[in-house]
């Protein structure tokens, strides 16, 4: 058996609490109680451990991880810990000196979602009145500061024609590099696929006009949807490979939709030490490396690379975990996640799902 590489990258899902309700959450169904969430002291035990392992990076992230009181001191403890460190927020509930005190915490890096570019479409999207204006704000403590800015866009059916004026507002509030990610299918999100999924000339125009964009003057990431690639992403990197989760309770995961494969058992940093969890626990041994595969992938030439795609999507799709990704066009479902996302694509209108909040007609596509 081959040993057991070291994760680079740790995501710290901090809380589930969040003001927004994006229709394409991709956080679980069942979100974990503020009651359950590990307590500051805990935070800073799992980031030593993380460092001791060779985490290089800590993803500070939610829910929003604003909503949590100790945030400032959960920071000062991942850069205590001599990691990297990068907040994943809405913006919202952070002001110019709450920022303040978290970069003298420590904090490297700050990553701010953005929904669009149209106020109302924005703010429909994120499910909270004002927030399009409040993140702008945002964005410009963050640079007043001199931190180092990233603005995450989660692309859908009614923003992807945006790309273009997208990338323009990222460059304006002064951001050095832009993600943009098409919304993942999992948890919340699957529940909207309907009134989110693009049509495919929607998808290619994107593509094409992402060419035109990339011209040097701004990092652009940018992965082609899931449910129109023809090779699947190496998600996560490759299955207890390179990164891990842990949730707001101290459940440490390989992926954040990991949960949703039955059968696998998680452990926790409140009963182990995070090594140990890497190393041993059964979720992570479950689907690292390639032993696990069947074909096609098993006699593949792509296996160490791609590592088979996403076990979630082949869970969600193929009703196995250990199928090949159906993004995969060597994959026997290949053709039921096309026809799944043209049918999702052609439900125009489809009202949007916010949790706990009554649905909303999505704002028409212009
Ligand atoms: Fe990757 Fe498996 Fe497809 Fe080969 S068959 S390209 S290993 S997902
Ligand atoms: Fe779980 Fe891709 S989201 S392996």
């Amino acid at each position: 058996m081959s040993p057991v590489p070291a994760p680079l990258g740790l995501l710290a899902e901090l809380t589930h609490r969040c003001p927004l309700a994006c229709p394409y959450c991709s956080n679980p169904l069942e979100l974990e109680d503020r009651a359950a969430e590990l307590d500051t002291g805990a935070w800073a035990r799992v980031f030593q451990e993380a460092a001791a392992m060779g985490v290089l990076q800590v993803h500070l992230s939610g829910g929003e991880p604003a909503s949590r009181r100790d945030l400032v001191e959960i920071t000062a403890a991942a850069s205590h810990a001599g990691l990297y460190t990068n907040l994943i927020t809405s913006g919202i509930g952070l002001d110019a000196g709450r920022l303040e005190r978290l970069q003298d915490a420590g904090l490297d890096h700050v990553q701010l979602s953005i929904q669009d570019t149209d106020p109302a479409l924005a703010d429909r999207i994120a499910g909270y009145d004002g927030a399009h204006a409040r993140k702008q704000a945002f964005a410009g403590a963050v640079t007043r500061l001199g931190l180092a800015l990233t603005i995450n866009v989660v692309i859908h059916r009614a923003n992807i024609g945006h790309l273009p004026a997208l990338v323009a507002l990222a460059a304006s509030l002064g951001a050095g590099r832009v993600e943009i990610a098409h919304a993942q299918y999992y948890g919340w999100a699957l529940r909207n696929r309907d009134a989110l999924m693009p049509t495919r000339e929607q998808v290619d125009r994107a593509m094409e006009e992402l060419d035109r964009l990339r011209d040097g003057r701004l990092t652009i990431d940018f992965v082609v949807p899931d449910y129109y690639a023809s090779r699947p992403k190496p998600c996560m990197g490759g299955w207890g490979r390179r990164s891990l989760n842990v949730t707001p309770s101290g459940i440490v995961l390989p992926c954040h939709a990991a949960q949703t494969i039955p059968g696998l058992e998680f452990w926790s940093v409140r009963d182990h030490a995070l090594l140990d969890i890497w190393a041993r626990s059964p979720a992570f041994g479950a689907f690292r490396g390639t032993a696990w595969m069947k074909e096609p992938c098993q006699s593949c030439a792509f296996r160490e690379l791609d590592f088979g795609g996403c076990r979630c999507q082949a869970l969600a799709i193929a009703g196995d975990a250990a199928a090949t990704d159906p993004s995969c066009d060597l994959s026997p479902h290949h053709a039921k996640l096309r026809m799944l996302a043209e049918e999702a694509a052609a439900r125009s209108g489809t009202p949007y799902l916010y949790r706990g909040r009554p649905a909303l007609t999505p704002i028409p596509v212009r």
